[in-house]
């Protein structure tokens, strides 16, 4: 017999999954060359539907090869990349410097063992070097974003003892188990029954997203509401967080995406980052801010959090690090970094060697060539853009931006901001079609968020607009019973 609960299940089961028929003819309706249908043809064939492709996309671009901020596809099609493959592609693609030091180590010795070796111990140095914060600091590498977050939350209870690690709801920190319990997205769950996420040890609060804040409340006259009910919960027995009259803290770690990222390129207000960091200091844990996509210049500083003019006791970073090879890190306070032995975390592929000394390389551009400074300057540049777009398009509810971090958010009717889910979709395939790739997310599907290399010019951010422009008249007037 099946419950009426196993049913819904089943059913939701059923609504995620698609058949590799359906997926397939998505291809041939929207497939933009004989090329690209050919590949993703094959790739229907031979490949597992669970992988993230068709989930971005209706139709995935085939990228063949890029240069700077632009890509192009098997059948030639040229693409403004406002995407650098979730802020990989940091300094844009055929950056022959880069390439160069990871042929030149490639040629030498391309892994042995997780030892130690000469670039690795540099980019160590420059990461150090470079981290904002009063205090000293040691790094410890991984490979991908996911196992870095892991390797922070085993760091944070080894070294404080304590169990509970505080997150954000809308939090994107991986998908691999231990970081998927900080992860909140409801289709996720779904792929757990019907076990779980197993890490009892994890408390979520609301985020601050102020234009839809969870309090309903207004930034900045709420006073930062939100971090006083959290600052509430350390107050008496009766949460899990602290037992006052036992004087016992049980909070390992924040551990939070300083603006969110997956969840539609979200900024959280400086001063609430500010008093999070006090709340960490005042009870004693450690403050972990997980940069893996916001990271590596990408708001115009190295790192995000250190607009709110503090500096995390552990940073978690991979995506950019190496320019598109595989390699995270964790960067932090030497006492935590040093308070296990060797051997407490191991990945065959730790700090790679090639993508170290791309790391390097990647290093020396950004001094040189002063990319934070350009990335802070052009995406106040593109910002200014988006805000003149929202002028003249009242579908644009609303806009954040911060350096190359860019976003706006799609609504019916800016008074009651109800989402344009259905329109957002619309847009973002227009905008594919029309050779511009973003980022569509949102808390309810109706963001579109832009993350180019930071080398991009400014003419294509320029000719990126007039296409959003056009794409959102044609929105507006295809969807208008829609809008008011
Ligand atoms: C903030 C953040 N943390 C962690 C991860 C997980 O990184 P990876 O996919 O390399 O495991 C991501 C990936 O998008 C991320 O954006």
């Amino acid at each position: 017999m099946v419950t009426p609960f196993e049913k819904r299940i089943l059913e939701e089961r059923q609504r995620m999954s698609e058949s590799s028929d359906s997926l397939r003819r998505r291809v041939e309706e929207l497939a933009p060359g004989a090329k690209s249908k050919e590949v993703l043809l094959k790739t229907l064939q031979y490949e597992s539907s669970g992988h993230l492709d068709f989930a971005l996309f209706p139709c995935p671009p085939v990228i063949d090869h890029g240069e700077g901020a632009t890509l192009y596809d098997v059948d030639g099609k040229e693409y403004i990349d406002l995407h650098a493959g979730f802020t990989v592609n940091v300094l844009g693609y055929a950056q022959e410097e880069i390439n160069q030091a990871i042929k030149d180590q490639l040629d030498k010795v391309i892994q042995f063992a997780e030892l130690p070796m000469e670039p690795r111990a540099e980019l160590a140095r420059l990461l150090v070097e470079h981290t904002a914060g009063d205090f000293e600091k040691k790094v410890m590498w991984a490979v991908t974003g996911g196992e870095a977050v892991e390797i922070a939350m085993k760091l944070a209870r080894w070294y404080t003892g304590k169990p509970l690690i505080i997150t954000h709801w809308g939090d994107y920190h991986g998908r691999t188990a231990g970081a998927m319990g900080l992860t909140s997205k409801a289709f996720m769950m779904a792929y757990s029954y019907p076990v779980p996420p197993m890490d009892s040890g994890i408390v979520k609060i609301p985020f601050p997203y102020c234009y839809r804040c969870p309090f309903g409340k207004e930034y900045p006259s709420c006073d930062l509401f939100c971090a006083d009910q959290f600052e509430k919960m350390f107050e008496s027995k009766e949460t899990w967080l602290n037992n006052p009259k036992a004087r016992v803290v049980n909070v390992a770690a924040m551990l939070i995406e300083p603006f969110q990222s997956s969840a539609g390129y979200i900024l959280a207000p400086l001063p609430y980052l500010k008093r999070m960091k006090e709340i960490a200091e005042k009870y004693d844990f450690v403050f972990i801010s997980d940069e893996v996509q916001n990271g590596m210049g990408r708001t115009g500083k190295l790192w995000a959090i250190e607009h709110a003019g503090v500096a995390a006791d552990l940073i978690t970073a991979a995506k950019s690090l190496a320019n598109g090879l595989p390699l995270s890190v964790v960067i932090g306070r030497k006492e935590i970094l040093d308070s296990w032995g060797p051997g407490a975390h191991s990945s065959t592929f730790t700090a790679y060697p090639a993508a170290c000394a791309g790391g390097v390389k990647l290093f020396e551009v950004f001094d040189r060539d002063h990319i934070l400074e350009s990335a802070a300057e052009k995406g106040a540049y593109f910002l200014d853009g988006l805000l003149d777009l929202q002028k003249r398009h009242r579908s644009v509810g609303h806009v954040n931006g911060l350096g190359l971090y860019l976003s706006i958010e799609l609504v019916k009717d800016r008074r009651t901001k109800e989402p344009a889910a259905e329109a957002s979709a619309w847009a973002a395939r227009r905008l594919l079609e029309e050779g511009v790739i973003c980022i569509y997310s949102g808390y309810f599907y109706n963001r579109l968020c832009f993350a180019p290399p930071l080398v991009i010019e400014k003419e294509a951010i320029d000719r990126a607009l007039r296409i959003l422009d056009r794409v959102l008249g044609e929105m507006e007037e295809r969807f208008q019973t829609q809008f008011s």
